[in-house]
């Protein structure tokens, strides 16, 4: 498999919420594990509440609402 090379791939931060990775094949964590890419865009969590690290799996909305009340 080839990887995509860094100009393929965009990466944009959702306000309050996820960063949206765009052409990548492969995403590395902190700790350095590389969790593969099997679609074109996904979302990695940057609040660090998912249960489904590194990708979003919309703990963030429930952080903010408790955060607002
Ligand atoms: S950004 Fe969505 S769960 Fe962390």
């Amino acid at each position: 498999m080839s990887r995509a090379t860094p100009a393929q791939v965009s990466v944009e931060r959702c306000p309050g919420g996820p960063i949206l990775v765009r052409g990548a094949d492969v995403v590395r964590d902190a700790g350095g594990t590389e969790h593969e890419v099997t679609r074109p865009v996904v979302a990695v969590c940057a609040c660090g509440m998912s249960g489904r690290a590194p990708w979003c799996d919309g703990t963030h909305k429930v952080v903010a609402a408790k955060g607002a009340g």
